[in-house]
């Protein structure tokens, strides 16, 4: 399983997001579970990715979808046993693939046997100094702490029993994790260790860049209200602050003292590409996700800017770029390009809501040609569970059925992330369309017309979404050029985004709604959508091109 060029696999590999509830259900119960995922791996395999990044599995109440743990060193009866993750790591290293642990540092659940040690200890006990416990304000402390906000709306702050309060970035069920607590050091060092063990290839790690709170707790006045963008302020309070980088210092250590090129992943939403370009330098993060590009609108001037700025700061440190375009936060990238497209430069995971329902025939066409791009870009790519189906956003959901804990704390105006977390559709006419057992039913329900999107319908169509995928993700397993390296701009119209990669390959994607030519010489390889005219791409499309002499 080593690259192909000799270089570590993750500097260029294509990882695949399984979200367990929605990937594959083994038991009937309506929520995907581990032994589904084994059974269904094979599909995964297929595709020619290298590895498979898992969402969290563990026990959890499941107040945010498992990024809720109560228990590091365990799966939750929902999803399984220990046993059946053992014969999941089992069966994706058969199949060639690695496997990616999500972990979740930032904070636990309020079910941790940590945090209801924390409650029934006394205030300034060592069970409290695990977490952010702190007196409230105001004469009798009625009041939080300071004005930090929930990242799913509300205060940060939950008061307890007796007046303290905790502070819970996310959801009250995820109370924040002390890190400047050794043993809450020594504890994450652990439970790294109890998964390497078990064969884990790595960690996708949850709000890497949230760990460490000033200890002053300073009010954040006018910046508490966007909690949710990536912070343009490099002195905040708990996002990207200097201290967390030594924490994955000591990890990437513990990493390195096991064979087999393990890695860390890093989920961190900063303010610029320098800024992120700090957690995959030398000895930190091997790879950490370029949220830029998923956040870019379908704009040619706007992708060069990211694709550059991504590409230039990972490289003044040594590090691969890393590509993706969708996972379980954020509006599907089918349904996203499907809508009007901003004109001015800004980056949004937001969609415009009333701009009304997508396009989602244009939304598709553009799909196609984005995977075109991002994996003829240097570095590595994830690919989200059903975006090789082409699979939109599930907007209709009726508001009995929501679970994301967005919807509630929102006071119900924001909908929140279920629209991209609903159940794969793998064959026959009817829903649960095989994602379990005939007669289930999934926790989320399926949208009818998914009966032309399911695995068993696609793979005999050579022009559908999955064997464009499968295609293109050969090509770039075979071609020299692709994976780890570099690229070089080619002159080319507005619309058009063009680059070259040595030897002999080249990249065209039309932004635009018109057909420009191609260069003469150029042999197509791929096209994202039948090419009518061989020298002519049509509107909303790429290539890929042997530009050989
Ligand atoms: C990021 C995860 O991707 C998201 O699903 C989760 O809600 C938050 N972190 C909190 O853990």
């Amino acid at each position: 399983m080593t690259s192909r060029t000799g270089a570590p696999w993750w500097r260029d590999a294509v990882i695949y997001q399984i979200y367990p509830r929605s990937f594959a259900d083994g038991n009937g119960d309506g929520v995907g579970d581990l032994a589904g995922i084994c059974a269904r791996l094979g599909h995964v395999a297929g595709l020619g990715v290298d590895a498979v990044w898992i969402s969290p599995f563990y026990p959890s109440p499941q107040a945010d979808a498992g990024y809720d743990v109560s228990d590091y060193r365990d799966i939750d009866p929902l999803f399984g046993t220990l046993a059946d993750a053992d014969a999941l790591i089992a069966e994706a290293h058969r199949l060639g693939l690695r496997l990616i642990v999500d972990l979740v540092p930032n904070h636990t659940s309020d079910q941790h046997v940590w945090f209801q040690a924390a409650l029934a200890a006394a205030p300034g006990s060592r069970e409290r100094e695990r977490y952010m416990f702190r007196d409230g304000r105001g004469p009798d402390g009625a009041e939080p702490p300071n004005d930090w906000r929930s990242t799913f709306g509300g205060s940060a702050w939950q008061r307890v029993a007796d007046g303290q309060w905790y502070l819970h970035l996310f959801a009250p069920e995820q109370p924040d994790l002390n890190w400047l607590n050794p043993e809450v050091r020594a504890e994450f060092v652990s439970i790294l260790r109890f998964w390497l063990d078990r064969g884990a290839d790595g960690f996708r790690v949850d709000v890497a860049n949230a760990l460490f709170k000033d200890p002053a707790l300073p009010d954040l006045g006018e910046d508490a209200a966007h909690v949710l963008e990536p912070t343009k302020r490099i002195d905040h309070p708990f996002w990207d602050r200097d201290e967390v980088l030594e924490v994955y210092e000591e990890w990437h250590r513990v990493l390195a003292g096991y064979e087999g090129e393990r890695m860390l992943v890093a989920e961190a939403w900063v303010a610029n590409p320098e800024r992120l370009a700090r957690y995959v330098s030398a000895g930190r993060f091997q790879s950490a996700f370029n949220f830029d590009f998923l956040r870019c609108p379908w704009r040619a001037d706007l992708l060069h800017e990211v694709i550059d700025a991504c590409i230039e700061a990972d490289a003044a440190v040594g590090a691969p770029p890393t590509w993706v375009l969708s996972n379980h936060d954020v509006v599907r990238h089918v349904s996203r390009y499907g809508l009007p497209q901003p004109t001015k430069g800004q980056l949004s995971t937001r969609v415009d809501a009333t701009a009304g329902p997508p396009d989602l025939l244009l939304g598709r066409r553009r799909a196609r040609a984005a995977v075109l791009l991002m994996l003829a870009l240097p570095g590595g790519a994830y690919v989200y569970q059903g975006e090789e189906l082409g699979l939109e956003e599930v907007e209709d959901l009726p508001d009995a059925v929501l679970q994301d804990p967005v919807w509630k704390r929102s006071g119900h105006t924001q909908r929140g992330r279920d629209g991209c977390r609903v159940p794969l559709p793998w064959g026959g006419a009817e829903t649960p369309f095989e994602f379990g057992p005939a007669g289930s039913t999934p926790w989320l329900p399926q949208p009818p017309h998914w009966a032309g999107l399911t695995v068993e319908a696609q793979s005999g169509d050579d022009a559908s979404m999955l064997a464009l995928y499968r295609e293109a993700l050969r090509r770039r397993r075979e071609h020299p050029a692709l994976g780890d390296g570099t690229i070089r701009w080619l002159d080319a119209p507005e619309d058009i985004l063009a680059f070259a990669r040595d030897p002999g390959f080249a990249c065209f994607v039309n932004v635009g709604a018109e057909a420009v030519p191609l260069p003469e010489s150029a042999r197509v390889v791929l096209s994202s959508l039948p090419l009518d005219d061989p020298r002519l791409l049509p509107g909303d499309s790429a290539v890929w091109l042997d530009v050989r002499p």
